[in-house]
């Protein structure tokens, strides 16, 4: 396996094991609807979609109530360990398999064979090598599939100042000590004032973030936090990228702060060719 910044690296899947404990029919229904959304498939019945990093495993949980033949796949263990946790509490088939692997080990991705669907939510900027995973995650789309991505929003100094934080949360147990009590109270205040000013309620922005793809607000701010190797890039960077490589861009979801940018692009390559 060939990832970069092996040394440095933030535990994601310990992070999704403790978010599991939190993961109930809500969660999972938001995951379907943002799914949808996105990929603007409502059923997936004979579609192959691969996971690509499914952390959790809630959006392959998501993809296989669809009807989709799912493939999850993560670099991290615990990870894997989450999605097969998931599809034993729903009692999966053989129509979703789970597997350890990395979107760098471009031998075992093609080994995969072609998908109609590949989903990469959060993860190809984590890799430590964010081209060659686009490099490798383009060719697993077969003619006429989809890719899906979501790819940090590149803000200059500002995702510089964020990447030296998240290297201090890794680097040792003091420094991810240091990174929780400076910004935990900040992103506390901020969520409080955001509740009151949206809806005079402080605990509103709490309780509706599961609205956000099904997640939860503290795991999603030690990700945040933690999340390193961490890489940027702007949003006309990946559309170029994916456009020379035969890649139509069918939808696009930008964020001018801190963020992930959505994309969803269709391999304009006919099926025949
Ligand atoms: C921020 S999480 C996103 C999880 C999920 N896609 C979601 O939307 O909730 C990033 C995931 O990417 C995984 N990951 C990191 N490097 C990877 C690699 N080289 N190959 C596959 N997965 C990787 C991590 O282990 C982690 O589970």
């Amino acid at each position: 396996m060939s990832d970069a910044a092996d040394e440095t690296r933030f535990a994601f899947g310990k992070n999704w094991k403790s978010f599991l404990a939190s993961v109930g029919q809500d969660r999972v229904d938001e995951a379907v609807k943002s799914l949808i959304s996105l990929t603007g498939y409502s059923d997936l019945t004979g579609i192959k979609f691969l996971d690509i990093g499914c952390g959790s495993g809630i959006f392959s949980l998501a993809a296989y109530s669809l009807g989709a033949e799912v493939m999850s796949i993560d670099y991290d263990q615990d990870s894997v360990g989450c999605a097969l946790q998931l599809k034993e509490k729903v009692g999966g088939n053989d129509r979703w398999r789970v597997e350890q692997g990395s979107v760098l080990d471009s031998a075992y991705l093609s080994s995969l064979g072609q998908f109609d669907v590949v989903y990469s939510w959060g993860v190809l900027h984590h890799t430590g090598d964010m081209m060659g995973a686009f490099e490798n995650i383009q060719r697993v789309v077969r003619p006429e599939g989809v890719l899906c991505l979501s790819i940090y929003n590149d803000q200059g100094a500002i995702s510089r100042f964020w990447k030296r934080v998240k290297k201090i949360y890794c680097e040792s147990l003091a420094g991810r000590y240091l990174v929780l009590v400076a910004f935990v109270p900040i992103f506390f205040s901020y969520a409080v004032l955001a509740g009151l000013m949206s809806s005079g309620n402080p605990v509103a922005f709490f309780r509706d973030y599961k609205k956000n793809r099904g997640m939860s607000i503290y795991h999603d701010w030690v990700d945040w936090l933690g999340g390193y190797p961490f890489e940027v890039a702007k949003p006309g960077e990946v559309f170029s990228f994916f456009r020379d490589r035969g890649f139509v861009l069918k939808e696009l979801r930008t964020r001018n702060g801190m963020g992930c940018n959505e994309f969803v692009f269709r391999h304009d390559k006919p099926a025949s060719a």
